[in-house]
């Protein structure tokens, strides 16, 4: 029953300081809702305004690959050094415990291997996301693919849609298209894409010119670490990417497939979010490695 007796009349209305509007400490977010940019603050960090995610969706298209064989073994226990894990839903419900506390950001898009012609996908239920508490969905778009390009437009398109029901972003993923030649070009445009069509991040892939793909994208835009690169140089290209704007990392091969997965996810930490120099952050990786 409510109290209708010692009802207290409100006293601090701090009537000597107005209500501030400020904005979102993220690119392209203002306009968003509430829903969407809180999810958003999950995954990326509010001091850098950057985030580490940890990506291990790759076995939906090519099998157990190398470092992925057991996830609940190689990948889980590397949460507690990311911002953010990405992966699939038999993954992530089979081999990441629920009391993992970090953002999932779910691969939504599904349907062919590397084994035949790729990015014929269709969407899964978008209940999905919300039944495993999504804080983002991420889909692929092959822009410049002929065969592929508008049904994994359309894929975006549609999963934009459900994103905005649901106050969830969406991550679009930049394949690279064969017929394009991988450079700022390509990628600023297959960025640029996913941002129009509603994206709210954008992954793609570190190239010479990168600040322009970042300066023409109006959301935040994650580098994937591509094939495994000795650690310096994994190291060099997250840096570059930093430094060109990009606000932070979707990696996968190059941490699951280091000799020390662990020391490696917290020196691609430090170089997003401390600022840490290649060198630096290879010094940490070594003294972590000998240490574990
Ligand atoms: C590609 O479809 C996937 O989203 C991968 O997760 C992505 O390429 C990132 O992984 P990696 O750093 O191994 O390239």
């Amino acid at each position: 029953m409510a109290d209708t007796d010692d009802i207290r009349e409100g006293r601090s209305f701090g009537l000597d300081t107005p209500a501030t509007s400020r904005g979102f400490f993220l690119k392209g977010m203002d306009g968003a809702d509430w829903g969407l940019k809180n999810r958003m603050a999950r995954i990326f960090n509010r001091t850098s305004g950057r985030t580490v995610m940890l990506a291990f969706d790759h076995g939906f298209l090519m099998g157990p690959t190398s470092g992925l064989e057991r996830i609940d073994l190689n990948i889980a226990p590397l949460a507690e050094h990311a911002d953010c894990l990405m992966g699939t839903r038999g993954m992530i419900r089979t081999c990441i415990p629920a009391e993992n506390d970090k953002p999932i950001c779910l691969r939504t898009d599904t349907g062919t291997t590397i084994l035949t012609e790729m990015n014929h996908n269709v969407l899964i239920a978008e209940q999905e996301a919300v039944r495993m508490n999504a804080a983002a969905m991420a889909v692929m778009l092959s822009v410049g693919e002929e065969t592929t390009e508008a049904s994994t437009i359309a894929n975006l398109s549609r999963l934009v849609d459900i994103g905005m029901k649901y106050g969830i972003p969406v991550m679009g993923v930049t394949a690279v298209g064969k017929q394009m030649t991988r450079d700022a070009r390509y990628f600023g445009m297959a960025s640029r894409v996913c941002a129009e069509n509603g994206a709210s991040i954008v992954k793609t892939y570190y190239t010479e010119g990168f600040e322009q793909v970042v300066a023409c994208c109006p959301v935040p835009v994650v580098i994937a670490g591509g094939k495994k690169l000795p650690e310096l140089e994994a190291l060099e290209l997250c840096h570059n990417a930093i430094q060109c704007g990009a606000a932070g990392v979707d990696m996968g091969r190059n941490v699951f497939q280091s000799e020390c997965p662990l020391a490696m996810m917290q020196a691609v930490k430090s170089v997003v979010h401390d600022g840490a120099r290649p060198t630096e952050a290879l010094d940490l990786y070594n003294t972590i490695r000998h240490e574990s």
